[in-house]
């Protein structure tokens, strides 16, 4: 638990920093990381985007795998989360393209795009650390409520809520927020080494609670990070109003 949103971007972002470069020497393989969209993270990217220019951090040997996308959406729309990859963090890094793996929302065949994606995740080795963020009615990706705890990537639709809560990055109408998205599963989540979650803010609370206080619950799909042998939340005061 940190004081502030800043002071858990500013861990999360170290945390992650330390695991890249403690990696590395010691596998010869490259370090996969799956990272989230949304406001939470958006400070997380900021600072791991400062270590790489002070000379603190390459990614000269990571690969990634973001979380979801929305389905639909031109991939040069600012709200499309390939676009946000690349304006948060991708296009200020030593990323080779050829690392970068994202889900596209416009494939002719969306099952076989969640295929695909799955198909990489297993040929690289699996997923070294999943870094994600949830909504407050406690979703991982775009694992909305009732979601099966063992799902791997597909498609999903918006719940309601989530629908009303994304509004706002598209100038507060929900008629332009998408109601369709690929998704990496509960599953897709649960089987990488190791699972961080930042969260953070009163909206949240009584999503965290739900998550460690209560019971594994596929109404509050992040609660599944209890099944996990290796996850840490890092959040803030805020978060924990309801614990
Ligand atoms: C979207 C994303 C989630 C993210 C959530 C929270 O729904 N699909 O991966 O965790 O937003 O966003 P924010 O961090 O802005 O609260």
């Amino acid at each position: 638990i940190r004081d502030d949103p800043k002071a858990v971007a500013f861990y999360t972002a170290n945390y992650v920093r330390q695991r890249i470069n403690e990696f590395r020497p010691t596998r010869k393989r490259p370090f996969v990381l799956g990272l989230p969209t949304g406001s939470t993270p958006v400070e997380v990217y900021w600072h791991l985007v400062e270590f790489y220019k002070r000379g603190d951090l390459s990614f000269r040997h990571v690969i990634t795998f973001s979380m979801d996308e929305y389905v639909g959406l031109p991939r040069s729309h600012p709200e499309s989360y390939c676009a946000f990859m690349h304006r948060h963090l991708y296009d200020h890094i030593n990323l080779r393209a050829e690392n970068i793996h994202m889900l596209d929302g416009n494939a002719d065949d969306l099952a076989a795009e969640c295929q695909r994606y799955e198909d990489k995740i297993k040929e690289v080795g699996g997923i070294e650390l999943f870094l994600g963020g949830i909504g407050p009615d406690g979703h991982i990706a775009f694992n909305e409520p009732g979601s099966s705890l063992e799902s791997v990537t597909r498609v999903k639709t918006l719940a309601y809520e989530t629908v009303l809560s994304n509004a706002r990055f598209f100038g507060g109408d929900v008629n332009k927020v998408p109601k369709l998205a690929l998704t990496v599963g509960v599953g897709t989540v649960r089987a990488a080494r190791e699972v961080l979650l930042i969260i953070t803010g009163a909206h949240k609370a009584v999503a965290l609670a739900k998550c460690i206080e209560e019971g594994v619950n596929h109404m509050w799909t992040v609660s599944v990070v209890q099944l996990h042998p290796s996850a840490m939340i890092v959040c803030d005061e805020d978060a924990t109003l309801e614990l």
